[in-house]
């Protein structure tokens, strides 16, 4: 008999406190689509009383994404439960996920609590959350550092309060397999009424057993897992959402557990996670890696060829990623494009589909052949802010060993086109500074990364740009075949995502040194 295990994904929750992601409403949007289109069970969309940014990302996600239960996290506080009620209003079905810590140093030096305190805080705030929803999360964060005997207590006035799942988190990555199974196995053998709710477990990958350790306490009665897409999350990040389903999928005769997710969406969402992140995915990560089902020596080879199950235990259309890769070239015509788009399960509206094949044709022009990862990487660079302030018109840069590279551009703003140049320390700096220089105000550079999208030397190169105003972190991308072209692309939709959020700045502070 197969058990039925319940996904509860924190992309948008957990995976966006990974240090330098910052996605805008449009961005969680895409995300949380791309989780339904999975069918995980549940979206933990954000922590409404984090920031504004992170209430009006739950608002938004509850009022439009149907299907999986919407989720927002609040500490075991009125204020922060009446926030996540009000984010998660418009929501077809709704959870609270309420929390507090109940290991020994998080209560002495975080909450200064007692843990008399803490078991009424717990109760409490189950009680409070369960005049806005039926369904309740309750999570002892630090739960697999606490006193065992004292969780049981934690556990029992949160069910009695009227908790519906009990999340067991491994928040700082300690715990190991044997261990959080045994943990997992105590609560269920002494926590009173525990049969009548899911136990829940939500592990960081500190150790790196974030996976093995969800595993553990799935056989031994956990009931719903947290994941996050491409294992992000604090520090090193959570289990990883495609590491789970494979394992459940490839592993059916040992673990005997289904879930309700979409395998074929797997890959799509992993890019766009990325993507949007601008975290790249390791090439050797299990299941979405870039050499997952790569086979580099010889005698793997030559049995993948005779039989792939030889050294292929997942195949790649599982996961949605075709075999046949190459697909279109300069004379494919719309209708071809519009096919293969569908054949990747992109349902895009005409318009979005003629501006695509514009900007194909024109890859197309520059490039031998076009990838379906060219074309996923062509869907992934719609404008992120609209309107854009700046828009890149042309460029020019003259550089080389023996000389200071300068560079020219000109952006189109709503007030005309503006045309600025400058020198730099190789091209890319001389075009970010006359980048600066045309829209009148100094940028600071927080990171910059640049990569091919596929192998060959006329490969799409992808660029990501992160900068700081405000203490916020603004990332911007661009593509081109032109790396510099792209990079530059890449620094005006940072730009351009700033001036979204805080308008252009009073002091135009650029004169230094720009
Ligand atoms: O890691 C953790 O403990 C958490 C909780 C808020 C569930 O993220
Ligand atoms: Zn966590």
């Amino acid at each position: 008999m197969e058990r039925r295990i319940k996904i509860f994904d924190t992309t948008l929750r957990d995976g966006e406190q990974t240090p330098g992601v910052c996605l805008d409403m449009a961005e969680k949007l895409e995300i949380a689509r791309s989780l339904a289109r999975l069918r995980v069970d549940v979206i933990e969309a954000g922590f409404p009383i984090a920031s504004k940014g992170d209430f009006e990302g739950v608002s938004q996600i509850a009022a439009q994404i149907k299907g999986p239960v919407i989720a927002g996290l609040a500490r075991a506080g009125k204020k922060d439960i009446e926030t996540a009620a009000q984010a998660l209003a418009k929501a077809e079905r709704k959870r609270i996920h309420t929390f507090i810590a109940t290991s020994d140093i998080h209560m002495e030096y975080k909450l200064k609590m007692s843990r008399q305190q803490v078991l009424e805080t717990a109760e409490e705030a189950v009680r409070f959350a369960k005049t806005f929803t039926d369904d309740v999360e309750f999570s002892a964060e630090d739960a697999s550092r606490s006193d065992w005997a004292f969780l049981c207590q934690v556990y029992g006035r949160a069910i009695a309060a009227g908790a519906t799942v009990l999340n067991v988190p491994d928040t700082v990555g300690y715990t190991t397999p044997a261990e959080f199974g045994a943990l997992i196995r105590h609560l269920k053998e002494n926590v009173p009424g525990i049969d009548g709710v899911d136990i829940s477990v939500h592990c960081h990958n500190d150790l790196g057993l974030a996976v093995a350790n969800t595993l553990a306490a799935m056989e031994n009665g956990a009931t719903q897992l947290e994941c996050t897409i491409n294992g992000l999350g604090e520090r090193a990040g959570n289990a990883a959402l495609e590491e789970l389903i494979m394992a459940f999928y490839t592993r059916k005769d040992y673990y005997k557990a289904v879930t309700n997710i979409d395998t074929k969406q797997i890959y799509r969402a992993s890019r766009l996670v990325s993507t949007l992140t601008g975290i790249a995915v390791q090439a050797n990560k299990a299941v979405v890696g870039d050499n997952a089902f790569a086979h580099e020596s010889g005698i793997h080879q030559h049995g993948v060829l005779n039989n792939a199950l030889t050294y292929e235990i997942i195949s790649p259309e599982v996961i949605g990623v075709s075999r046949n890769s190459i697909v279109l070239g300069k004379h494919s015509g719309r209708h071809a494009f519009e096919e293969r788009l569908k054949q990747m399960d992109y349902n895009l509206e005409s318009e979005t589909i003629n501006l695509l094949f514009a900007k194909f044709k024109d890859l197309a022009d520059r490039k031998k052949v076009v990838f379906d990862r060219d074309i996923e990487a062509l869907v992934a660079d719609k404008p992120q802010v609209r309107p854009e302030w700046y828009r890149l018109v042309y460029h020019q840069v003259v550089s080389g060993s023996q000389s200071t590279a300068t560079a020219t551009v000109r952006l189109e703003t709503s007030n005309g086109e503006v045309e600025q140049a400058s020198c730099g320390d190789g091209p890319v700096d001389a075009m970010f500074k006359a980048i600066e220089k045309a829209v009148g105000f100094g940028v600071e550079l927080k990171d910059y990364q640049l990569k091919a999208v596929t192998a060959g030397e006329d490969a799409l190169g992808e660029a990501a740009v992160w900068i700081e105003a405000g203490g916020e972190v603004f990332l911007g991308r661009g593509l081109s075949t032109d790396v510099i072209e792209a990079s530059a692309r890449a620094f005006v939709a940072a730009i351009n995502k700033r001036l979204a959020t805080h308008g252009y700045p009073e002091t135009q502070q650029a004169a230094e040194g720009v």
